[in-house]
Parts: C-alpha cells; sequence; structure tokens
C-alpha cells in the first residue's frame, strides 16, 4: 500500500471518532448556517482539524485545500501535492442523525488525484482506491456493477442547491430519468454516493454545483473500479465545474446523453 494511503486511512479514522462521539449527543451540537441549506458544525471543523494535524505531521510540506478552511499552503510552498478534504460530507445528514455521511481525504499531484478515501463512520466502510492499483472496501476489491441499461440502472442524485438558476434544467432531466431508469436515490453524501458507484451499489451518479472535496476521493474510487467520471461535456474539468457524471461504462454513455440534450445555455459543462 502506497504510504500516504496509510497516513489518510489514519487521519480518516480519528475524524471518525470525532463523528461518532458526536452523533451519541447531537441536542448539543453547535450549528452555523453558511448561507441557505449550508450549514457547519463544531464537528466540521474538529474533524477537519484532526485530518489537518495527522497529514499535517506525515507531509508538512504538501498543500491543503479543505471545505471549512479553505487553502493552505505546505511548508516552504510550491509542492505540487496537494491534499483536498471533506471532513464531513453530509453535515445536513449528521445534524439530523440521518445515518449517511462520510469523511472524504484524497491526495493529488499536478491536480491529478493519486490516491483517496470515502469513510463511512457509521457502517465502518473504508473505500480506498490508490491511482493504477485498483479500488477497495475494507480490504476486498470492488468493481462497478455490470449494468448496461439505463432501464435497469438504480441513479444517485444531489439536489442543485448552489446553482438554482439551473433548477429547471436539473428537473427536466430528473422528469425524464425518473420513466427511464429502474429507480433514484438521493441519499444526501455526495462523496458516499460515489464510492457507492464503484462498489456497484449505484450503476450511476449525476449532480450540478458540488465542490472539489466532494467529487476528489470518489472520483478516483470510480475510475479505479472501472466506471466513467467527467463533466457534462465528457471532459474531465468536473473538479473545476463541479457537474459530475458517472457509472458504468454503458450507463455513464446513456445518461451524459440524456443531459446533454438537456443542456440550457449558462449551464457550463
Ligand atoms: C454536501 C453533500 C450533498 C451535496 C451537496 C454537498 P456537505 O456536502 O455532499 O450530498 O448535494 O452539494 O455540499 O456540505 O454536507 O459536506
Ligand atoms: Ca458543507
Ligand atoms: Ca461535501
Ligand atoms: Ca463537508
Amino acid at each position: 500500500m502506497h504510504p500516504a494511503l496509510n497516513i489518510i486511512i489514519k487521519a480518516a479514522r480519528r475524524a471518525s471518532q470525532i463523528i461518532n462521539r458526536a452523533a451519541l449527543d447531537l441536542e448539543h451540537l453547535q450549528i452555523t448556517t453558511k448561507r441557505q441549506s449550508d450549514f457547519v458544525t463544531e464537528v466540521d471543523k474538529a474533524a477537519e482539524a484532526a485530518i489537518i494535524d495527522i497529514l499535517r505531521e506525515a507531509y508538512p510540506e504538501y498543500g491543503i485545500l479543505a471545505e471549512e478552511s479553505g487553502l493552505t499552503a505546505g511548508q516552504g510552498g510550491g509542492s505540487e501535492y496537494q491534499w483536498i478534504i471533506d471532513p464531513l460530507d453530509g453535515t445536513t445528514n449528521f445534524i439530523h442523525g440521518f445515518p449517511q455521511y462520510a469523511i472524504s481525504i484524497a491526495l493529488a499531484y499536478r491536480g491529478q488525484v493519486t490516491q483517496a478515501v470515502v469513510y463511512d463512520p457509521v457502517r465502518n466502510e473504508m473505500f480506498t482506491a490508490s491511482k493504477g492499483g485498483g479500488a477497495f472496501l475494507n480490504d476486498r476489491r470492488i468493481r462497478v456493477s455490470k449494468c448496461l441499461k439505463l432501464e435497469q440502472a438504480l441513479l444517485g442524485t444531489g439536489f442543485p442547491y448552489r446553482m438554482y438558476d439551473h433548477i429547471d434544467a436539473y428537473l427536466r432531466i430528473f422528469k425524464e430519468l425518473a420513466q427511464k431508469t429502474a429507480g433514484m436515490r438521493r441519499p444526501g453524501a455526495a462523496a458516499l454516493d460515489l464510492a457507492y458507484v464503484a462498489c456497484g451499489r449505484f450503476d450511476g451518479f449525476w449532480e450540478f454545483g458540488l465542490s472539489p472535496w466532494d467529487m476528489a476521493g470518489g472520483a478516483l474510487l470510480i475510475s479505479e473500479a472501472g466506471g466513467l467520471v467527467s463533466d457534462l461535456a465528457g471532459n474531465e474539468t468536473y473538479l473545476q465545474s463541479g457537474n459530475l457524471v458517472a457509472g458504468t461504462p454503458k450507463v455513464f454513455a446513456q445518461l451524459l446523453q440524456v443531459i446533454d440534450s438537456h443542456r440550457t445555455p449558462g449551464l457550463e459543462a
């Protein structure tokens, strides 16, 4: 196993202790609202600080992009390595005691993700991937499903809270897919949704308006599990645009076609 992956796993486990302890006492959780439907708790911040402490100690020169503390340069500056951290993906679920949330930590080299962990602390499911080395769930190799047709696919999605200008385009896509698929789910933790595509629980996924920390880890899991991930035009710029489509190779192609047919001006790829 790549040494950085070991450190990421250690950091994810430390964060999970903070999250699991706080989940036992949700009544006393300190919550603040960043914007409408965008919450942050003391747990998001404490988990992020714990993760950063561990990563920093092992690799002080690496840069950091983390949801709650933003961009931090590594010691000496100029490193081509960057951690991309979502300390608690699915904060709204967590606040409500809805047991669907995760920790996502990725390592990128020159903008390409090379190591990834998505950890579900409720079910103790550790999803890991290294570029070129495959994807795993608790040490068992995972693959995307064998689903070939949209009609048989179970899809995941997320609502575009931060892209209300495009809610109509989203709903048109939703309507067509509701008629053309086996079913759709909105679990509420994008990183975990992507991990579910990687291990075959979902056959495809799409969402608009995501942030790099929601996608970086899960996207590597999918590509290492034999699936495809792209922006809305089939290109690789989803980490920049925040708009992501993923799935088994066949479902991905059919999903992309439906989404593309509803793209309106202004909805960038
Ligand atoms: C959110 C979740 C959610 C997605 C939102 C994200 P957070 O992350 O991944 O599923 O729909 O766009 O912001 O804020 O809970 O880490
Ligand atoms: Ca958040
Ligand atoms: Ca997130
Ligand atoms: Ca988060």
